[in-house]
């Protein structure tokens, strides 16, 4: 396991922003009216939000500067170019399309180069991946090695893809009825897992054999450049920028998330080597997004998301970062968690079919000790398991999904490590009284999304 970096944070704060103190009986009642569902608790009453690692990153001085440059002219902004020369530089591909977020870059990408019926093959994907590919009217097939599900598994690159079962695939439904190859690094729903630079060489050799796209999905980018430094024979003594270089140059094109590694609040992009492929791109920007020298978002918010870019692969930042991420998958496992082992790159997953064994998965148990942590101590989480993936049988039964993870997101550069203990503390006092935690029943069941819209209440 990584060890915290011995200096401290490579930064000092310099805006503060106060957090929301409550009881425990606001909390009961606030609990209550939100239907036990962390998305309708207003964030003014939670302490420590670590919901999500997206859109929620501090800025630095420099990036709040840059909002200050921001040249709203309809076309041709300056800060559109500051950002088409960091995308260039870090990702190597020429043509480069701003979208307001990751989910636009995957429709409009998708849209443009997938035809229905097409296969989409991948280590495992984002939730909104999925939900595009199959909204293009393809399918979505995961190849993610073994080890990437066995949540104790120490395998230093839980992300891979298994390249044989990918190839055999191919081979037996032909190349023509696979429209892209998409790896997602880190792999978000597994644990924010990296993948190799050997295996994406592998899946390369793979994808140009067979003639088919590789493209990354690279909301999380830089982190995986950090694992590949410190984990992979080879690449110890590689800069970060040159690790990115040569693995952005197994693909074909990216899309990104501009709200995690670019940290910023809003902003994402297509990038790709294909002047065809982009100029389909641009059909669908204008129709979706905008003009393509802003694709949805303010010249400032371009400006941000430019020097983000180059700030996010600094190795003081991610060696901090990183640091902190196994800092509170230790002081979690201390605590009688059961976390996913090596911790992944944006936070800690706990394994809640092991942390709660007394809770059948219909019970809710990951959102049943979200709900246990929140009462507790305002902290906010979010469950990756029944209640988000469980699908419906014919017969109205469940049908469970592989994982049943609580995940730990955190936000970069906004909290700190005593933050981090008042996480471990809480869930040390939840869980010496495990047994108390009877799990959760859905009221209302929303018929779509049904982690974000349905309403639920602890059973007695
Ligand atoms: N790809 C990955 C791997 C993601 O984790 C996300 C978002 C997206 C694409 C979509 O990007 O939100 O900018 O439209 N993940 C967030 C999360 C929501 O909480 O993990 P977006």
């Amino acid at each position: 396991m990584l060890t915290r970096r011995p200096g401290g944070e490579p930064f000092k704060i310099k805006a503060v922003e106060p957090v929301g103190i409550t009881t425990r009986q606001q909390r009961e009642e606030i609990l209550r009216k939100a239907g036990y569902l962390q998305f309708r608790i207003p964030s003014e009453f939670v302490y420590i939000d670590l919901m999500t690692d997206s859109g929620t990153s501090a800025m630095s001085d420099n990036q709040w500067a840059g909002i200050m440059m921001g040249d709203e002219a309809y076309a041709g902004c300056r800060n559109f170019f500051n950002l088409e020369s960091a995308v260039r530089d870090i990702f190597t591909y020429p043509y480069v399309i701003p979208t307001h977020q990751g989910r636009a870059a995957e429709n409009i990408l998708m849209l443009a180069m997938l035809r229905p019926g097409d296969y989409v093959l991948g280590n495992m994907f984002f939730d909104t991946t999925i939900a595009h590919i199959e909204h293009k009217g393809c399918i979505g097939e995961e190849f993610l090695i073994p080890e990437g599900y066995d949540t104790e598994s120490e395998h230093p690159f839980k992300g891979n893809v298994d390249v044989e079962r990918m190839e055999d695939f191919i081979k037996k439904n032909g190349a023509s009825r696979v429209g892209m190859i998409i790896i997602t690094i880190t792999s978000n729903s597994n644990g924010g897992q990296p993948v190799s630079m050997r295996n994406i060489r592998e899946v390369s050799g793979v994808a140009r054999q067979y003639g088919i796209p590789l493209i990354f999905d690279a909301a999380r980018y830089s982190e995986n450049c950090f694992f590949i430094k410190k984990r992979e024979r080879g690449y110890e003594d590689k800069t970060l920028p040159e690790i990115a270089a040569e693995l952005f140059s197994y693909g074909d094109g990216a899309t990104c998330s501009a709200k995690k590694c670019a940290l910023v609040n809003i902003g994402g992009f297509i990038a790709v080597k294909s002047k065809e492929v982009y100029d389909k791109c641009l059909q669908y920007l204008v129709l979706f997004e905008g003009f393509p020298t802003y694709g949805g978002l303010a010249g400032r918010d371009l400006e941000a998301m430019a020097r983000g870019l180059r700030q996010g692969l600094d190795e003081a930042y991610l060696e901090d970062r990183i640091g902190q991420v196994a800092y509170l998958a230790r002081r979690l496992s201390e605590a009688g968690a059961s976390v996913v082992t090596p911790p992944g790159g944006h936070g800690v997953y706990v394994d809640c079919k092991k942390t709660l064994p007394h809770l059948e998965m219909d019970k809710f148990p990951a959102d049943a000790l979200s709900v246990a942590l929140y009462l507790d101590s305002g902290v906010r989480t979010v469950g990756l398991g029944t209640l988000a993936f469980g699908r419906k049988d014919a017969g109205g039964g469940w049908v469970f999904p592989e994982l049943e993870l609580l995940r730990f997101a955190i936000p970069r550069r906004v909290y700190t490590d005593r933050h981090m203990d008042v996480v471990a503390d809480s869930m040390s006092s939840v869980l010496k009284d495990r047994g108390n935690i009877k799990g959760l029943r859905l009221v209302k069941e929303a018929p779509r999304l049904r982690h974000f819209l349905s309403t639920l209440e602890p059973l007695p």
